[in-house]
């Protein structure tokens, strides 16, 4: 593990850096990025880093210093050895009061990188009753408030799943805590619109683009019992990228199905093509 705070690498990532008033710690002021690391390059840097500045503009703390970030991650990724791994991005509001009101700045930018195992080709999920405000001030913004999220994928871990899939305030199908959700209904590939709530994930984009020559893929929305009556479940996200689902809550599905099969060829191939696409 690696880590770089405001232009310093840190001798150690542990060693404590942060402020304790840093209003990304005190109230989740903050946004932040997950990139994928492919033999010590980051997968799809650009549309991430487009995604930081929205989520930062979008949560009013004013665009990041792109430039200072690609510096962090090129710092962080040099002299590395990691053959696949996740690169965090973080950008909050700065030192600020003990309450929600902001401070004025300047902002804290961390970049940190480890190794991580790859994901399993196959997995389970379970639906949870909270649900995602598709109205909410959050909505569509990738910020560290993310505690919501922590008490959903812990509530899937102790049922044997790896995610927790989500509703939102309509009861339709919306996303996952870290994932989008795509499903095949009579040979359609669906997965829900961003009017439902949830984040626009790099992955979800980058299938939809790259299949959409090969594959019927519709964005549409549907209550969440519409996985009851799907022939085939994925989850897509970065480092996830293209997975089957087995089971959700108690209902099993073909895994890998000849939908996601084919979605996952042609993952493979087009990613194949660049390390920034
Ligand atoms: C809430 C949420 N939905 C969806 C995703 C998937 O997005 P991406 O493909 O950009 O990783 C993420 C990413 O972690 C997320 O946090």
């Amino acid at each position: 593990m690696r880590a770089w705070l405001d232009g310093h690498l840190l001798e150690t990532p542990e060693t404590p850096a942060l402020g304790v008033l840093d209003h990304g710690f005190v109230v989740g002021d903050g946004v932040f990025e997950t990139v994928k690391i492919e033999h010590d390059r980051p997968f799809a840097l650009t549309r991430h880093l487009d995604r930081l500045q929205r989520s930062a503009e979008g949560l009013g703390i004013g665009a990041p210093d792109v430039d200072l970030v690609r510096e962090g991650v090129a710092a962080t990724l040099d002299g590395q050895d990691i053959p696949f791994g996740r690169l965090r991005i973080t950008v909050t509001s700065g030192r600020g009061p003990l309450g929600s009101a902001r401070g004025d700045g300047p902002q804290t930018v961390i970049v940190a990188a480890e190794a991580v195992e790859r994901p399993p080709a196959v997995s389970r999920i379970v639906t949870v009753p909270w649900p995602r405000n598709e109205r909410g001030a959050l909505a569509g913004l990738k910020t560290t408030s993310y505690a919501e999220n922590a008490i959903m994928v812990e509530h899937a871990l102790a049922r044997g799943a790896s995610e927790a899939v989500m509703p939102n305030t309509r009861g339709e199908l919306c996303e996952g805590t870290g994932s989008n959700i795509f499903y095949v209904l009579d040979g359609t590939l669906v997965t829900p619109t961003l009017d439902a709530g949830p984040l626009a994930g790099v992955t979800r984009a980058l299938v939809l683009e790259w299949a959409m020559d090969e594959l019927d893929a519709v964005e549409h929305d549907a209550p969440i019992d519409v996985l009851e009556r799907a022939d085939e479940v994925i989850l897509v996200g970065t480092t996830r990228d293209v997975q089957a689902i087995e089971q959700v809550d108690d209902r099993t599905y073909p895994a890998p199905g000849p939908v996601t099969q084919k979605l996952q060829q042609i993952w493979a191939r087009e990613a194949a093509k660049g390390i920034d696409p």
